[in-house]
């Protein structure tokens, strides 16, 4: 599991940082370009989906395991009339933008999910690319990672009622590179970009999510992550000049490296994504 110290270096270079290349809503997890070319819509449908695959309805309580900047806490409350969407976050930022955008209904935690007790129960569970904080790669080296996405898998039940459903979005890791290059990239991005994490295979979710969800659906989305880390890199790069001066030539450096070998990833299918939709198993 990556501690809090190791998620504030993926997530807490600065609000304003991630402000300027990701889409307004500032959702940091690849989009869905369904008949669209565009950022900002691609997101929404991405979060339509997951909204979708959770049955959300104006009625349902719903909860947000790694809820970022509250992207998605916001889509609810919005564009799905949900009156009680919960988020939580290891991110003391994130917190902080989510707090700043005043949403009626949102209510948002700073807590390791591992130690979160809901007040009440929820219908509907969405959670977007967290699971790749779960476990370390030594974790995954020693066998241990199924235990720890099963746990996860626990949690999500025990906090849901009867007939609930969860809209699930993992990254996935699908092939070792073949070349150094690609290999040192790859390492790079799990030790300094997200440290203390590892994509998943998508046979540990099929695997994990027993006894507890049923998988319903499942759709792989590798281009579309291609397209979302393309439009991020050259959102980026329009402000260099700025992102050098603000916070100096190693974060500048450090993202174009990363986004590059994230498009590079998933064209050479290194990496995949995908969104699940699971039922509770009752
Ligand atoms: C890649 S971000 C995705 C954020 C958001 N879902 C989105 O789509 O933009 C991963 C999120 O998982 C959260 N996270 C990581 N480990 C966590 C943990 N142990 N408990 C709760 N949240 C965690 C991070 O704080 C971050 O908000």
């Amino acid at each position: 599991m990556s501690t809090q110290e190791e998620v504030e270096v993926s997530y807490d270079v600065s609000n304003e940082f991630f402000r300027l290349w990701l889409d307004e809503k500032m959702n940091y997890t690849c989009g869905l370009y369904e008949g669209t070319d565009d950022l900002e819509e691609a997101q929404m449908k991405k979060l339509h989906w997951l909204s979708e695959a959770a049955h959300v309805t104006p009625d349902s309580r719903v909860l947000d395991i790694g809820c970022g900047w509250g992207a998605n806490l916001e889509f609810l409350v919005t564009h799905k009339g949900v009156k009680s969407a919960e988020g939580i976050t290891l991110s003391r930022s994130q917190h902080d933008e989510i707090m700043q955008r005043g949403l009626p209904g949102v209510q948002a935690n700073v807590c390791d999910y591992r130690d979160y007790e809901p007040t009440e129960k929820f219908d509907a569970v969405i959670s977007i690319c967290m699971m790749e904080h779960i476990a370390r790669p030594e974790e995954v080296r020693d066998g241990e990672h199924i235990k720890a996405y099963r746990h996860y898998f626990k949690k999500a039940w025990e906090w849901t009622n009867p007939g609930a459903w969860f809209g699930l979005q993992t990254i996935l890791r699908n092939r070792v590179p073949r070349n150094k290059k690609d290999l040192h990239d790859i390492g790079f991005i799990t030790t300094d970009i997200f440290p203390g994490g590892l994509s998943l295979r998508l046979e540990d979710v099929i695997q994990a999510v027993n006894p507890y969800w049923e998988v319903m659906e499942v759709q792989t989305r590798r281009e579309h992550y291609e397209k979302t880390c393309a439009e991020w890199l050259r959102r980026m790069k329009l402000h260099e000049e700025l992102i050098r001066d603000k916070w100096g030539d190693k974060v500048f450096d450090d993202y174009d490296r990363y986004l590059s070998a994230c498009v590079r990833g998933f064209q050479m299918h290194y990496q995949s994504l995908a969104q699940y939709a699971l039922r509770r198993i009752d």
